[in-house]
């Protein structure tokens, strides 16, 4: 009776093939249907107003800023030409205070961070303005390649005075009030840096992912395809997807544990696709699955059906520990027992308890990277023939991947892989390069920062 609960709670997870055609169609239209759209509402698509790819001979040094989910980075970035680079970079973690407090506070603190940073290279310039390219990890509907206004942030953030307003603004308006000489001159979503600075490295990338906090992607497109764009005329254009904010219910494979953290999220509705793929919330799929197993005595039956404190906070059980859990190769899966024991004082877990919960961490870890390599082939699709081609036998398309979960969850790069070569088929998925992109975000907006002070279209 219990095996059973506990196989049709895992079975919940596992994708059948049709299920993966069918994420891939629906993504595959939002994204056409993101390039017209007029609905405010609609945050995907957005032009970055950046034209072309580096070179890779960009030489120059700048201030980056990457503003992630989790931490802020502060750069100095030395572009070498080349693809060479140096950076000196500071990691800052953005509290919880700061997440949910004023936007001025916010601001504030991100010119503290860039004191620091300029205090630490001891970088004198004279008087000169220091030009400085941002990240920034939510979404922007730019109007120019250094000014957007902030549509909306996930990932905890309840910055409700920022929203709508110019992010150029409001950093410039920090670093007067700090009295620091820096100019925003680009500002870039982290996939876009990601692709940008990815490209420099390894120049058949057309495709930049993020996978950590949050999941999106940019791409090269057509710019006579986005009819909503109304900046200066040009050919192609960086793409800033937003597939997070994508995921229809009829295409979703939602379980009731992807419906419940929806349900209860800061913003019910919106990131329905991010919610069931990214970072923040693998963990908490999992506590979430494991305290249903454990109210119905279908798991740890030393409990008694009664879940212990520990397990019943919000995201409690975080992502890095399915990580911990999937890289223990020992066959008794003897790292459950130090997560639960640990970090949630839970002890004496039978060797099937142990099993259960390896087997239960794995399938979601698993459906992450299949629906990540469905919603990169819906890119794929989208632009084939155009800047990627996978029908020609002497082209690679690269993806240039930056991200925790990427980087650290096991095996999550070969998961892909499988589900791109059961798409594509052997031979045009062996024409397909996923890179662990690194730094993306600081590197990526100095080259920008460079090419836009330079006055050159990127
Ligand atoms: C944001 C995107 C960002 C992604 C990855 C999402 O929550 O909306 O703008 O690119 O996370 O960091």
């Amino acid at each position: 009776m219990t095996s059973s609960t506990f196989q049709d709670t895992v079975a919940q997870f596992v994708l059948s093939k049709e299920q993966v055609e069918k994420i891939i169609n629906g993504l595959n239209d939002e994204l056409v249907e993101g390039l017209t759209t007029t609905d405010p509402k609609n945050i995907t698509q957005q032009p970055s107003f950046i034209t072309r790819l580096p070179t890779g001979k960009e030489t120059g040094l700048y201030l980056a800023i990457d503003m992630g989910g989790t931490n802020l980075r502060t750069a100095a970035v030395h572009l070498l030409g080349d693809g060479q680079v140096g950076v000196t970079m500071e990691k800052h973690e953005i509290t919880h205070e700061l997440k949910t407090g004023t936007g001025e506070a916010m601001f504030d603190w991100i010119a503290d961070c860039t004191a620091q940073l300029l205090k630490s290279v001891a970088l004198d310039m004279g008087n000169a303005e220091l030009q400085m390219g941002v990240t920034f990890s939510f979404a922007i509907q730019q109007t120019a390649i250094n000014r957007g206004k902030v549509l909306a942030m996930g990932k905890g953030f309840d910055l409700s005075d920022v929203m709508g307003k110019d992010l150029k603004d409001l950093l410039e308006g920090g670093f007067t009030r700090k009295n620091l000489p820096v100019t925003v001159s680009a500002i870039i979503n982290d996939t876009v840096g990601t692709l940008v600075s990815h490209a420099y490295v390894s120049p058949s990338t057309k495709i930049g992912v993020i996978l950590a906090t949050g999941t999106n992607a940019a791409y090269i497109e057509r710019a006579s395809e986005v009819s909503k764009y109304n900046g200066p005329a040009c050919d192609q254009m960086i793409l800033n997807t937003e597939w997070d904010a994508m995921g229809k219910a009829e295409y979703l494979p939602q379980t009731k544990y992807d419906k419940e953290i929806d349900a209860v999220s800061l913003v019910p509705g919106f990131q329905e696709f991010e919610k069931m793929v990214s970072g923040l919330y693998m963990g908490e799929l999992v506590r979430l699955a494991l305290v249903d197993l454990i109210e119905q005595n279908a798991i740890f039956e030393s409990l008694g059906g009664k879940v212990p404190e520990s397990l019943k906070p919000r995201l409690a059980f975080k992502t890095l520990f399915m990580s911990t859990i999937e890289s223990d190769n020992n066959t008794d899966h003897t790292a459950v027992d130090k997560v639960f024991k640990t970090s949630f004082g839970i002890e004496g877990l039978t060797s099937q308890d142990r099993a259960r919960v390896f087997e239960l961490i794995h399938t979601i870890g698993q459906r992450s990277a299949t629906m990540t390599a469905a919603a990169c082939a819906a890119l794929l699709y989208k632009a084939n023939g155009t800047s990627v081609k996978l029908d020609d036998a002497n082209e690679i398309t690269t993806i240039g991947i930056d991200g925790s979960v990427f980087e650290k969850y096991p095996h999550f790069s070969h998961s892909m892989m499988d589900a791109l070569t059961e798409i594509f088929g052997k031979d045009r998925a062996s024409r397909i390069r996923l890179e662990l992109a690194r730094d993306g975000g600081c590197i990526g907006a100095a080259l920008v920062a460079m090419v836009s002070h330079s006055g050159g279209a990127v």
